[in-house]
């Protein structure tokens, strides 16, 4: 399947699923990481780290939520934050322990580690990983879970509104309707770079499905930031979404 429309719930990628989309492409993400080749990446996390800072304490928990291979986590860790990475890629987190010793890690679904984990962090990053979870839902109710009362989601997403149609290399199906929910298999790649082997999903929801869900999570205080260049991407390439656990019942 390399295009379709937003599957059945019972025909969906399960999150172990999206776990082994990764773990095919652990070589080739850490070759461009550990080789600092990604400059959007780079800039990316400038931004989050801007916004991190904001909004907490140096010395507050946080949660990497998919942090995959760990690199923004090294960086939250290095920062003085107390933090733990929460990956679904069992390869990704393999690596992640391997090469940041003395951060926490764990091979788990934000979903499932929301279970035993309720109100522990004043802050969680996602970063580019709420347009690659199936079920968005889940994963913000989770989210919001994991957050104490009041405490701040940073969540990055690629631009709705521009990411697929700045790509060269879709067919009209993959680029679908803005307004229609739809998953596209694509090879991950980033500018410049070559296609890693492994296929990954992106699950393209419009800006008013991102806020709907925030909201039914009960994450309000809505803050949209467009960086209009984020390294060498084209402008509006990615979206940094900020809100905040609501703390009334
Ligand atoms: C584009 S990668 C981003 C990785 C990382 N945040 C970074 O900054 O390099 C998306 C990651 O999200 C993870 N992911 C997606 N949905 C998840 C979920 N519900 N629970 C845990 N991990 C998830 C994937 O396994 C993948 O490693």
């Amino acid at each position: 399947m390399n295009s379709s429309r937003m599957q059945k719930e019972s025909q969906r990628k399960t999150l172990d699923d999206i776990g082994r989309d990764w773990d095919r492409n652990v070589q080739a993400r850490a070759l461009e990481l550990s080789t600092n080749s990604d400059a959007a990446y780079r800039s990316l996390c400038n931004h989050i780290l801007k916004h991190l800072k904001e909004h907490a304490p140096v010395g507050s928990s946080v949660l990497d939520a998919g942090c995959g291979l760990g690199f923004l986590t090294k960086q939250i860790h290095d920062l003085k934050y107390n933090v733990v990475g929460v990956d679904v890629s069992h390869g990704s987190i393999r690596f992640a322990v391997d090469n940041f010793k003395g951060i926490d890690f764990e091979a788990n679904s934000i979903e499932d580690y929301a279970v035993a984990n309720s109100s522990k962090f004043h802050a969680v990053v996602a970063n580019m990983v709420l347009h690659n979870t199936p079920d968005l839902g889940a994963t913000l109710k989770a989210i919001s879970k994991l957050l104490q009362p009041g405490g701040v989601l940073i969540g990055t997403i690629p631009h709705p509104a521009f990411y697929l149609y700045n790509r060269a290399d879709l067919t009209a199906e993959q680029l679908g309707d803005y307004s229609e929910e739809h998953e596209v298999e694509l090879p991950f790649r980033i500018r410049g770079g070559e296609p890693h082997p492994g296929l990954v999903s992106y699950y393209h929801r419009g800006l008013a499905s991102y806020n709907k869900q925030l909201r039914r999570a009960r994450l309000i205080d809505i803050a949209v930031d467009e960086p209009s260049r984020v390294g060498p991407g084209n402008p509006h390439d990615v979206l940094i979404l900020v809100a905040h656990e609501s703390d009334s019942d």
